[in-house]
């Protein structure tokens, strides 16, 4: 299967000045990486994808396993202040989309049912999905962490096919802490992952992932990594696609 690497910039950076920059650095570097089962995904805040997208394909350098990817969408169109529609995203020629991250959930308020109408409608137009899943510090200590992510992928999945889909496992409790999940604990959640929805989907690691943690995550079987923190810093995130 290909490996995944999406660097979710989250709300970041300040300017579309500095976002060209960041993008034409991690290009610069990845264009030497002849590696066709990497696939590194870049997901810029909303405001810059269109020119980052348009100059990235009209250069006369092109680098074919980097591709682009949303934050977040919204299920409809019109009278919605300030959402943005799959059939936006799709016009800009944005191949996938980020949905139910745990920002976007604990922030925004998004619930299983928001993320579940999010996924058909990004498919529908087809946009590739990566679900976000994770449990928080509290329901971990519990030992609820199972039962969590088994109604996040229940109820976020429900009545969708798997295809053009990926699955992303970040503990809330290791998303910019510097508190990476160990990479057995991951495995086993892995293991519960794929027993649920099948060996054919892509399933992500996510949660403070450095290029000095990166291989042990794809040594537990994991088929790619979603970095955030780190994807803001060249050299780190080409360490991390080199060492994934
Ligand atoms: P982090 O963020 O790599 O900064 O922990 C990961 C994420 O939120 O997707």
């Amino acid at each position: 299967m290909k490996k995944f690497i999406i660097g979710n910039w989250k709300c970041n950076p300040k300017s579309l000045a500095q976002a060209k920059e960041l993008l034409g650095s991690v290009k610069q570097e990845i264009k030497d990486i002849k590696d066709a089962d990497k696939e590194i995904v870049i997901c810029p805040p909303f405001v810059f994808l269109s020119e980052l997208l348009s100059d990235f394909l009209n250069d006369k350098v092109q680098v074919s396993n980097i591709k682009f990817g949303a934050q977040n969408c919204f299920w409809a169109e019109g009278a919605f202040t300030g959402e943005i529609s799959t059939s936006m995203l799709k016009d800009l020629e944005v191949e996938y989309v980020i949905i139910g991250h745990s920002e976007r959930r604990q922030i925004f308020e998004e619930t299983d049912e928001m993320v579940n109408k999010k996924i058909k409608a990004a498919l529908e137009i087809g946009l590739k999905v990566i679900l976000c899943i994770g449990e928080t510090n509290g329901e971990r200590k519990q030992g609820k962490t199972d039962d969590v992510l088994l109604q996040q992928l229940e109820v976020g999945l429900a009545g969708i096919s798997l295809d053009n889909l990926l699955i992303a496992y970040e503990p809330i409790w290791a998303i910019g802490t510097g508190n990476a999940c160990e990479p057995q604990d991951a495995e086993k959640v892995r293991l519960l992952i794929e027993q649920e929805i099948g060996e054919n989907t892509p399933i992500l690691y996510g949660g403070s992932v450095k290029s000095h943690n990166v291989a042990g995550y794809m040594k537990a079987g994991y088929d790619g990594v979603l970095v955030g923190g780190a994807s803001l810093k060249v050299d780190e995130f080409v360490k991390i696609v080199k060492n994934s």
